[in-house]
């Protein structure tokens, strides 16, 4: 058994007060009935709970696309700097998201979060080799040498071993790189191991998932299908 309220917050309907306003108005319903105590318990298999009529379905897993602004580290909390958590809309805060992998400070582009514990290890699982396209922009011009190296596996300037990566030049200190692993500052040090220190980067791309047009800062929800996609 469930209180309708934690009920209701977990379909997405919005945050504990939102709900208690929601509830007030009376325009939940369980069974056919209105209901404005948020205390009372129901049974999330059995029970048909309605809002302005329209039926909820429980848990959602709900999985958020964000396009991370330079200037926020990926962390729930943290002393000193702005964290992500701060970017997502008021409607999510109380589910409980949380990063999946992370992002430096200063890069910037496609950060996933999910509340769902078993697909966060299922995407961040080094086992699951999830491609992730990054655009770099760096000292010095990649040559087919640095591709050929990229390509059999970076050693790291600390002697740390990397998985076969492909080093795409874009033109004058300009390269896209696609890794399948998450070290730390992974990018950043294969470029630095080969002399191109990186000034800017961005990830445009995980698996399936792309940026699209979201803009810089915002969030979106993906769909069923793409939450398929990357948790097939
Ligand atoms: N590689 C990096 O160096 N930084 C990131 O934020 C992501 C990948």
């Amino acid at each position: 058994m469930e209180r309708l309220d934690k009920f209701l917050c977990d379909s997405g309907v919005g945050t504990r007060s939102q709900v208690k306003v929601i509830l007030k108005a009376g325009r939940v319903a369980i069974d056919g009935r209105t209901v404005k105590d948020g205390s009372l318990k129901l049974d999330p298999q059995t029970a048909v709970v309605t809002l302005d009529g329209e039926k909820l379905g429980g848990k959602r897993r709900v999985v958020l696309m964000l396009n991370k602004p330079a200037g926020y580290v990926t962390a729930t909390e943290d002393k000193q700097d702005p964290t992500v958590m701060e970017l997502l809309p008021a409607s999510y805060r109380h589910m409980d998201l949380k990063p999946v992998g992370r992002l430096d400070k200063a890069t910037e582009g496609l950060l996933l979060f999910t509340a769902d514990g078993d697909l966060l290890h299922r995407l961040i699982s080094p086992k699951k080799e999830v491609p992730k396209v990054y655009y770099a922009r760096h000292e010095g011009q990649a040559g087919p040498e640095d591709v050929e190296a990229f390509a059999a596996g970076l050693t790291l300037r600390d002697g740390s071993q990397c998985l076969p990566a492909k080093l795409e030049p874009l033109g004058a200190g300009e390269s896209r790189i696609t890794v399948c692993e998450g070290k730390y500052h992974q990018v950043r040090r294969m470029m630095a191991a080969r002399g191109m220190p990186v000034s800017y980067l961005e990830r445009q791309q995980e698996g399936p998932l792309t940026l699209g047009d979201l803009p810089r800062g915002q969030t979106r929800e993906l769909t069923e299908e793409e939450i398929a996609a990357i948790d097939g």
